[in-house]
């Protein structure tokens, strides 16, 4: 695997995880931009650098974006909450053949348990198996159930034809999946389905150990890019990992 230097813009709990995932692989760190002081003092670093990546604010990314393009330095886009630019950006991304890569989500083992449980769904369509569904996240999470848990639910509605929604475990009518949500000390985030039937239960389970997950699948997407140009999601690095 070739190495690179990487920009790091944003430093807070991702960045420096970032950090330390892509040493661990063997990468430097070409510069660190944690605030608009910085873009002013240090935006030059960028030339020195082969890839960016950005955990920064919901406020600041397509400015980051922006300032990405301008250096014609490829980035990886980690931060949420920028949803209503997102066609802009990709417009611009396309027509000034830049290259960015986006997730919602960059952990691998939940990308991996997002395919699995697409499978899954597929094949219990026509069986009798019922699904359910279970999150547990720490005291702080404000959103239940978990953007992670309506993707996990939405696709098992989209692939298993009985079912045409989802609600609260014992609010739920038979074509509904049920969720039952968990709220507790400072769990990580584990997500489990479960297909139940008179004869056996199949589970599918994902439990996060921290955000070391998410920094790798954010440096595995860095290391994707090298030699690309375009928009990338966490659906063309799950192909590359089973196509080489
Ligand atoms: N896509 C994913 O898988 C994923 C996973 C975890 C977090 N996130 C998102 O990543 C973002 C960062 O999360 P976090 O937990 O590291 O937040 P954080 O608050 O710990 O860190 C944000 C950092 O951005 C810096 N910053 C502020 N303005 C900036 C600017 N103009 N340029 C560069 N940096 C700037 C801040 O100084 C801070 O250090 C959030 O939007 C979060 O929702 C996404």
């Amino acid at each position: 695997m070739n190495t690179s230097r990487i920009a790091l813009i944003g430093y807070g709990r991702m960045g420096k995880e970032v950090e330390k995932m892509a040493i661990k692989r063997g990468h430097t760190i070409a510069c660190v931009i944690d605030n608009e002081a910085d873009w002013a003092q240090k935006a030059s670093l960028l030339n020195n650098a082969d890839v960016a990546i950005d955990f920064s604010l919901p406020q600041t990314a397509v400015s980051n974006i922006r300032r990405c393009f301008a250096a014609s330095l490829p980035l990886v886009e980690g931060t949420t909450g920028w949803n209503k630019d997102l066609e802009t950006v990709i417009s611009e991304c396309n027509a000034a053949k830049k290259t960015l890569f986006y997730a919602p989500n960059f952990s691998l083992g939940m990308n991996i348990m997002f395919l699995l449980n697409k499978q899954l769904a597929g094949l219990l369509n026509r069986t009798n198996y019922r699904v359910s569904l279970t999150e547990s996240h720490h005291i702080h999470k404000l959103d239940a159930p978990s953007g992670t848990a309506v993707q996990l639910l939405n696709q098992l509605i989209a692939g298993i034809e009985r079912y045409s929604g989802w609600d609260f475990e014992g609010k739920q009518g038979d074509d509904q999946v049920p969720v039952s949500v968990i709220r507790e000390g400072e769990v990580h985030g584990i997500h489990e389905v479960v297909a139940d039937s008179a004869e056996d239960i199949i589970s599918i389970r994902h439990e996060a150990k921290g955000r070391q997950g998410l920094a790798l699948g954010a440096v595995m997407a860095a290391e994707f890019l090298v030699g690309k140009k375009g928009v990338f999601t966490m659906d063309d690095l799950m192909e590359a990992l089973l196509r080489d």
